[in-house]
């Protein structure tokens, strides 16, 4: 990619704030690189959104109309996935389930057909790999779903991949390449001088960085020491979820799919999850009758065999949502502090592409194009 722009180089001691999949990956790609990197988790590292997530690398599922932008990053980011899966793969040790089976969007009323036609016909025009299945294709590739189902839109380059996985293989590859993780280690504030970051406050004792990148997901807005013009617009956004068992021998899915109200993904070790709420309650973990009957009522009518099937686990995840939905990346109006939050339905799909584009930014100083466009100074307001 062409440079465009080069702001001071960045050196010295990395600091990473959060633990999630992000800060990993960019940790990651750091201390390949030689840097001296610590990341500090307020819990344990994974689990946040990181452990919540479905997985799914949904770039032409989950595009939405006149979010170009974003649509196209995330197309670069599932490019890069199966190379990023089989690095940390051969460096961990670990197998993160990566499934390539696509995603079928799912029609059951004369309603949904309407409007998953004008969705195909959106995915067409701007060119996303999507494909039309009749009513009689659906039901051959899964003939568990519906009777009534009447067609879907295929997207077969929407992969998946077990998030909670990935993320334990990131901790092994991030420390086998010489990072450090504190866990348990909430930050207090960052320390700001001049214009510049010079640290971290953490557990009463002071961490000097001359980078600090924030990767806090949703709790990325409420870290103190900050000037408001460098506080990024991330708020939660809650998600209920649910899994069950099928038997492994004789899944009741294989594909990924989206059914009115519901997302259902199968795993490989027979898990199904259902997924997921979106609610505006902040920090709410409760689960709620409410929200599990929504998702159970609606992946019951898509497939109606999950009704013999066991209930294994529900949870509660936070979605880092920003104010147009996109990542908050790159450098922003404090010199040394660095962004990759905000990812908020998207965090696993941007996992490859935020951790190459944010570390090089690290690394260089170099704001390459496609970090142009999701800069925290979008959200500053405009003299009129
Ligand atoms: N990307 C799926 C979700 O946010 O629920």
């Amino acid at each position: 990619m062409t440079p465009v722009s080069r702001v001071s180089p960045v050196h010295d001691r990395i600091a990473i704030v959060g633990g999630g999949i992000i800060g990993l990956a960019v940790g990651w790609r750091l201390a390949q690189a030689g840097r001296s990197v610590d990341l500090f988790e307020k819990e344990r590292v994974g689990q946040g959104a990181t452990r919540a997530a479905g997985g799914m690398l949904a770039a032409s599922a989950e595009a939405e109309p006149g979010e170009h932008a974003l649509t196209a990053l995330n197309r670069q980011s599932q490019a890069l996935w199966p190379d990023f899966a089989r690095e940390l793969v051969a460096t961990s040790g670990i197998d993160i389930g990566m499934r390539q089976d696509g995603i079928l969007n799912v029609a059951l009323t004369g309603d949904d057909l309407r409007r998953l036609r004008a969705e195909f016909g959106h995915q067409q025009r701007h060119g996303l790999p999507t494909r039309w299945l009749s009513a009689a294709e659906l039901r051959e590739r899964e003939p568990c779903l519906n009777p009534g189902a009447s067609g879907a839109i295929h997207s077969p380059g929407d992969h998946q991949v077990e998030n909670r996985l990935a993320a334990e293989a990131l901790r092994v590859a991030f420390t086998q390449a010489g990072g450090r993780i504190h866990e348990g280690a909430a930050v207090e504030r960052v320390l700001v001088e001049n214009g510049a970051v010079r640290g971290l406050h953490v557990a009463g004792t002071e961490h000097e960085a001359g980078t600090v990148l924030l990767a806090a997901g949703a709790w990325s807005g409420g870290i103190e020491g900050l000037p408001e013009a460098a506080r990024p617009p991330v708020r939660p956004v809650k998600g209920q979820m649910l899994s069950v068992r099928m038997a492994t021998e004789e899944p009741l899915l294989r594909h990924v799919v989206w059914a009115p109200g519901v997302y259902l993904i199968p795993r490989l070790d027979g898990r199904l999850l259902v997924g997921a709420t979106v609610e505006e309650r902040g920090f709410d973990t409760r689960i709620t009758a409410g929200g599990l009957l929504s998702l159970l009522h609606s992946a019951w009518r898509a497939l109606p065999g999950i009704e013999e099937l066991p209930v294994e686990e529900t949870w509660v995840g936070f979605r880092p949502g920003s104010r147009d939905d996109a990542p908050i990346l790159g450098p922003g109006p404090v010199r040394g502090l660095v962004y990759a939050t905000g990812h908020h339905r998207n965090g696993i799909l941007l996992t490859p592409i935020t951790a190459d584009l944010v570390s090089r930014f690290i690394l260089t100083g170099v704001v390459e194009p496609a970090l142009r466009s999701f800069g925290v100074g979008r959200f500053v307001r405009r003299a009129a």
